[in-house]
């Protein structure tokens, strides 16, 4: 008997790796800082605008998510035809990359980046080109700017970085958008843009507004707290956002996700506020660990990147936190990602790092 097989790249692409959830350790509060979640629970109104529209879920949903798109049309004063939502910022890559690159066409990215990047273009059948950052963890840039070919289609720019946390600014980014010819798309992943805080930070939606090639991804997952939920969405010039709703699956965004992103777009000043709350104890791992001696990057998303040389010092650090009841993201041999969680959690994050041996 013989099995349909899929294309080569389709059985080449890697499985995407979710940070863990906590082990259970008897007497101990266990947190989960392994998938830069946000570590608030909803507000009381937006589950109460949750349960009301399960209350809804034997229809279908909107298809044309019409309520949430004039929500995110009027919050961000953008027209809605510049927008498109999907199940995600991650669904839209996916959407973007199969929209405009197929066999021969070169993605380029820095690496490492977010995971679903290398998969998105194997699922497109196209070919990765990884563009190593720096020692700082930051985007080379220029290095991005000299690996586009002719075969290039889409660049991506992740600001700040997943997972090394680091960010580009406006000037840096305009200097980069300067050196791409005008056919090759750059998206913007600004997955994590509500928790910048630096000088010259990117106008994401100013710099859409001025090209013809770039688009920039948000989400409800990281600031919104709603990654349960799946709601993503981009700012692009409208024939590339038309591009990107052609290619999302009917119905994506479901009944509850909507109804709770209208409801969450208007209590947009009180979930920001918790934001700031989020960069008060980013403010505080970071201070804690590099006085403890720890030299570690710029944190600009809501985790803190710890680089290490090998695949073992990736996995020492990893089985310490889960052994002091905190599962961390390691991403052997460069290093381990460790999400802002819960002050308590924080704290003994902080602890941990003051004897974790540096090596
Ligand atoms: C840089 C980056 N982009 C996009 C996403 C996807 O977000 P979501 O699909 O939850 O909207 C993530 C999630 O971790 C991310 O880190």
């Amino acid at each position: 008997m013989t099995t349909p097989q899929p294309r080569p790249s389709v059985a080449a692409m890697p499985a995407y790796v979710a940070g863990k959830p906590p082990a259970e350790r008897p007497g101990l509060v266990t947190y989960k800082l392994s998938s830069n979640e946000n570590p608030y629970p909803p507000l009381d109104g937006v589950l109460d605008v949750a349960a009301e529209a399960a209350g809804r879920v034997n229809r279908y949903p909107d298809a044309g998510n019409t309520e949430l798109y004039d929500a995110l049309a009027q919050a961000y004063d953008v027209p809605a035809e510049e927008l498109a939502l999907s199940t995600g910022a991650v669904a839209l890559i996916f959407q973007l990359i199969s929209a405009y690159c197929g066999p021969d066409d070169e993605v380029v990215f820095a690496w490492r980046s977010f995971e679903a990047y290398p998969i998105a273009v194997l699922a497109a059948g196209a070919t990765a080109v990884k563009v190593p950052v720096t020692a700082s963890g930051e985007h080379d840039l220029e290095a991005m700017a000299a690996a586009i070919t002719e075969r290039t289609k889409v660049v991506f720019v992740c600001s700040p970085n997943n997972p090394t946390g680091t960010s580009v600014t406006q000037t840096e980014l305009d200097a980069f958008l300067a050196k791409v010819p005008e056919h090759v798309l750059v998206v913007v992943d600004e997955a994590y843009a509500e928790f910048v805080r630096m000088d010259d930070a990117i106008d994401g939606i100013a710099t859409y507004r001025s090209r013809s090639n770039v688009v920039v991804l948000r989400t409800f997952s990281k600031a919104y707290g709603l990654a349960g939920f799946r709601v993503g969405y981009a700012f692009a010039p409208a024939p590339i956002a038309a591009t990107l709703r052609a290619m999302a699956l009917p119905f994506g965004v479901n009944v509850v996700a909507q109804a709770t992103a209208v409801a969450s777009l208007e209590r947009q000043a009180e979930l920001l506020a918790r934001v700031d709350d989020l960069i008060t104890e980013r403010t505080r791992v970071v201070e804690g660990v590099r006085a403890a001696g720890w030299d570690i990057p710029d944190a600009q998303g809501n985790f803190v990147w710890f680089a290490f040389d090998s695949a073992e010092r990736c996995e020492e650090f990893a089985a310490a936190a889960d052994e002091a009841g905190l599962m961390v993201r390691p991403y052997p041999p460069e290093g381990v990602r460790v999400s802002i969680g819960e002050p308590e959690a924080n704290t003994r994050f902080i602890e941990l790092m003051g004897r974790f041996s540096r090596g």
